[in-house]
């Protein structure tokens, strides 16, 4: 989002583009119960834009769990996500799953890790909690995309990461953004999905940056009480 209205981010509307996804949920007869928003909200680091994201998701009316991205300000950040229905690195427990929300990333820098008290708060909520099922939201994908450029801004040791994920058991699903584009594969035993963005994609497999003709897109993930998992990518056609 940009505080202006009609800002534009590579040629897309970024506030008319997210309405049009909004459009789409709405008008269908698939019902969440809440929305995981993965990072980078912003493009213009003002709490204008912040409020923009937050009166355009508003009537979604259900419990939004968000976490920053490279390209937000945490600070900036907190003041609108840190507040009901958002909440900001947060972790809820609902029908089995513990749901938690991750910070990955570094100030100023644009590819992420964990941070070892970050990863302690992890340990402590997974191992604390009566849930069965966990999935763990980030910004970075824990894994190499197969672009070049954009696997030198993802996430420091993201094998590692997921392995240590593996080793806590419980977890059967973790989802990340940054990457603009789709991805959806099994990882140490865990589900790895990747959506892409509200607004302008990423070309998958590219050396270089290059932007993407796929439409803004979001995916609706069905989480049962037994731990399975069932997905859809949802593209939403301008
Ligand atoms: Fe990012």
């Amino acid at each position: 989002m940009f505080a202006d209205a009609d800002g534009e981010l590579r040629g897309v509307t970024t506030a008319a583009s997210l309405q049009r996804v909004l459009e789409h949920y709405f008008a269908s007869d698939w019902n969440a119960d809440r929305v995981f928003v993965t990072g980078d909200l912003v493009q213009d680091d003002t709490p204008g834009a912040y409020d923009r994201f937050r009166e355009i998701m508003l009537p979604l009316k259900m419990r939004m769990h968000c976490l920053p991205g490279n390209h937000d300000v945490r600070d900036l950040m907190r003041k609108v996500c840190g507040l009901p229905p958002f909440s900001y690195c947060a972790y809820e427990e609902f029908h089995n799953w513990l749901m938690i929300s991750l910070d990955s990333c570094i100030s100023g820098e644009a590819g992420g890790n964990i941070a070892a008290d970050e990863l302690d708060r992890l340990d402590h909520t997974v191992n604390s909690s009566s849930a069965q099922h966990v999935v763990v939201c980030l910004h970075h994908p824990p894994v190499a995309m197969g672009s070049a450029w954009l696997d030198t801004v993802g996430l420091e040791k993201g094998e590692e990461f997921l392995q240590h994920l593996q080793s806590l058991a419980k977890v059967r699903l973790t989802v990340f953004g940054h990457a603009h584009q789709p991805y959806d594969a099994e990882h140490c035993g865990i589900r790895v999905l990747g959506t892409p963005s509200t607004c302008r994609q990423f070309l998958p497999d590219s050396e270089d940056f290059a932007v993407d003709d796929c439409p803004p897109a979001y995916r609706r993930i069905t989480l049962h009480s037994d731990g399975s998992i069932d997905n859809e990518l949802i593209l939403v056609d301008a």
